[in-house]
């Protein structure tokens, strides 16, 4: 009788399951159809038609979009596992070494600490511009600062310590352009452009200067002249115009340039190092006018300056908040790792993440089988060998699911990535434990100098603040893998066993698009070990590369690169759904065409009713899904789109 039990229940299980991916599907469809709004025409506004409604559905909820509402998700997941070790930390046994005790220990902090301990000044106390002297302001009164103990080239290489890089002198820890296999020490001159990359206007540098505790009527002035500084540092970084890092020793640095850069990288460093250590070096001019115009500066004005700066980078770096929600934030970028296997130990099961990264990596591999094929259709008229380096490129790309490394047993692995971390149990300091961490982010960069670069196996992406919040998949250029973080591969945005209209058209898209960041404008030019490579040079500056850039920038872009990915990805993505499965019937959950439900729900990802700060490093998103549509011929076709004007000639790259 037994096979009979068993049969029966494998047939009921899977009924059961039928009934679930019904159920999935209609859910997913029901989604999509509660933000379209009918009144508009899909023709003349499809980002009105399809996100027409998101705002009035989303009115009161504290994201603005679709990737904000996964992350907002796995915040609160996150604060259920945090209530849940604060229960069991009360328990008799509970194992204060472990990095889930630490993470603990961190929110709490962020949670429960004085507010006195997140301010500017008492940071400052904590870290002085080097040892014996302090800053300015908190100089006995009636005594004179000491300026000639003032050396801002060790401040930078003592702040680097807390993360600080991009002041006066860029300093990072990368692997080298020519060989990904060695990182190196890069220097290079700062950049601007970021939000946290200058000051800010002169009303807010005196409201930063006051928090620092500079007394009011000295900050009008050192304002002014902070601001003065920045302006002359731009103005040298705007004459130089160098683009390609050089490998050199540090002693023939020091010789080209006249610093003590050795003192200045073991300081960096922690460590004494070697004449003969090697760096990548860039803007060897902006160094040597950096030095005139230091000399001449006024060193108040400078430690000023790098204070400020260093201020900035600090609140840059946190949610400055103690609500459990901000905390929960604040822990995902700080302890990154930690929070990511804390969210997967608790909600998500084995067997769930088997069947996702099985979906997951099959997409994938039909959208480079695809690409492939279009590789080989030569639109672009590369030669045999060109065509042969990117079909290896693309096949190389690895996908990274949850961004933990692959091939190591992660809970023992990421125990002895926390080991030296040591969160206080005493009195509650936030910014002390911050301090902390970001030292403690540092010396693990630096600790890959000198040391064989990861294998696939071991890779992870050790995030900046911002990324580390953020649950979109991301393209590594050096090491060519694609990272989809967990929290992506969630309802509404993917669900395993769901119509394969839905995968292909959201995640199948996204996924397309950053496929594509491998052979964009920047990408093209690394080979698959992520180095750069001369075949690369070439297709950049081929005929029709060039045009096809030209044509993609007809609308002018700052993120051309995007673009490509935008555009190319759709291409990409819509192909190989519509050619590799059969399409022509309906669905059985819906009587609306395939080609539709794709193009509204790819649309979707671009509802959102934030301001113009959702959109960093990208054109905003109703501007996107034009670019996307205008002229794509499909899309016309599935709503039967006349347009009384000839539409201009789809732009094409690959
Ligand atoms: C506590 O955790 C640490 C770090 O994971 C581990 O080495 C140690 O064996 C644990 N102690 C106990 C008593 O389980
Ligand atoms: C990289 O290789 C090129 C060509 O071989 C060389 O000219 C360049 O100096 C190298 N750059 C670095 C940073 O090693
Ligand atoms: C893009 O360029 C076309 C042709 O120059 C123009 O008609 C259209 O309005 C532009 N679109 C945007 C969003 O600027
Ligand atoms: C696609 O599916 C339809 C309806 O199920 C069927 O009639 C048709 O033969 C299929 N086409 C192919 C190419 O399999
Ligand atoms: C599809 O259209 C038919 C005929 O108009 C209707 O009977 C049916 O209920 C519709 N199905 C769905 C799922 O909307
Ligand atoms: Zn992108």
């Amino acid at each position: 009788m037994e096979w009979i039990i068993c049969l029966l229940f494998f047939a009921s299980a899977s009924i059961a399951a039928e009934a679930t991916v019904i159920s999935a599907n209609t859910r997913l469809l029901n989604n999509i159809l509660s933000y379209v709004d009918e009144g508009e025409d899909a023709c003349s506004n499809y980002f009105q038609h399809a996100c027409g409604k998101y705002a009035a559905r989303h009115i009161d909820d504290p994201f603005t979009e679709i990737t904000q509402m996964l992350d907002h998700k796995v915040n609160q997941d996150l604060l259920q596992v945090m209530d849940e070790l604060e229960r069991d930390s009360q328990t008799p046994g509970f194992n204060e070494s472990t990095f889930e005790a630490k993470a603990l220990r961190f929110y709490l902090t962020c949670r429960d600490a004085p507010t006195s301990t997140r301010s500017a000044s008492h940071y400052l106390r904590l870290v002085p511009p080097s040892e014996g002297l302090t800053w300015p302001q908190f100089n006995p009164r009636g005594t004179v600062w000491p300026k000639d103990q003032f050396k801002w080239i060790d401040t930078l290489a003592h702040l680097h310590r807390y993360g600080l890089r991009n002041v006066l002198i860029n300093v990072l820890i990368m692997p080298s352009l020519n060989n990904s296999e060695q990182i190196v020490v890069d220097l290079s001159m700062p950049q601007f452009e970021g939000q946290s990359q200058h000051l800010n206007g002169y009303i807010e540098t005196l409201a930063t200067l006051r928090i620092m505790g500079v007394a009011t009527r000295a900050s009008l002035a050192i304002a002014l002249k902070i601001r003065r500084l920045e302006s002359a540092i731009i103005a040298l970084t705007e004459d130089d115009e160098e683009t390609d890092p050089q490998l050199m020793n540090v002693g023939q640095l020091e010789r080209r340039t006249g610093y003590e850069w050795r003192r200045f990288i073991e300081t960096v460093v922690g460590h004494p190092v070697s004449h003969d250590i090697r760096l990548q070096v860039m803007n060897l001019q902006y160094f040597t006018a950096l030095k005139h115009l230091m000399v001449s500066t006024d060193a108040e004005v400078l430690v000023n300056y790098i204070m400020t700066r260093f201020v900035l980078h600090l609140l840059e770096d946190t949610m400055d908040s103690g609500e459990p929600i901000q905390c929960i934030m604040d822990l995902r970028r700080n302890m990154n790792l930690a929070s990511i296997r804390l969210y997967k130990d608790r909600f998500i099961q084995p067997e769930t993440l088997q069947q996702k990264t099985l979906e997951v990596q099959q997409i994938f591999n039909r959208l480079t089988r695809q690409f492939l094929l279009q590789i080989e259709r030569n639109r672009l008229g590369l030669t045999a060998k060109q065509r042969r380096m990117v079909a290896r490129k693309v096949q190389a790309i690895s996908l990274n699911i949850g961004n933990l490394p692959k091939g190591l047993d992660h809970r023992s692995f990421i125990s002895r990535f926390y080991e030296d971390l040591e969160i206080s149990t005493g009195e509650l300091d936030y910014g002390r434990e911050h301090l902390k961490l970001l030292g403690f982010r540092t010396r693990k960069e630096i600790a890959q100098l000198g040391q064989p670069a990861p294998s696939e196996g071991e890779y992870f992406y050790m995030a900046d603040p911002n990324t580390a919040m953020s649950s979109s998949p991301m393209y590594m250029m050096r090491q060519n893998a694609i990272i989809v973080p967990h929290g992506i591969l969630q309802e509404p945005f993917f669900v395993a066993n769901s119509h394969e209209v839905f995968k292909y058209s959201l995640l199948g898209f996204v996924l397309a698009h950053e496929l594509m960041h491998a052979v964009d404008g920047t990408g093209i030019l690394i080979d698959s070990h992520g180095n750069q490579f001369e075949p690369g040079a070439e297709i950049l500056s081929s005929p029709r590369f060039e045009e096809g850039l030209e044509c993609l920038n007809r609308n002018k872009t700052q993120y051309l690169d995007e673009r490509i990915a935008d555009i190319s990805g759709l291409s990409l993505a819509y192909a190989t759904y519509f050619e590799n499965f059969n399409t022509s019937s309906r669905t059985g959950f819906t009587n609306k065409s395939q080609e539709q439900l794709f193009f509204l729900n790819l649309a979707q990802f671009f509802c959102g009713d934030g301001d113009a700060s959702n959109f960093v490093g990208h054109d905003d998103d109703e501007m996107r899904l034009q670019q996307l549509l205008t002229g794509f011929r499909p899309f016309d076709r599935a709503y039967g789109c006349r347009r009384d004007r000839p539409q201009p000639e789809k732009c094409q790259l690959w």
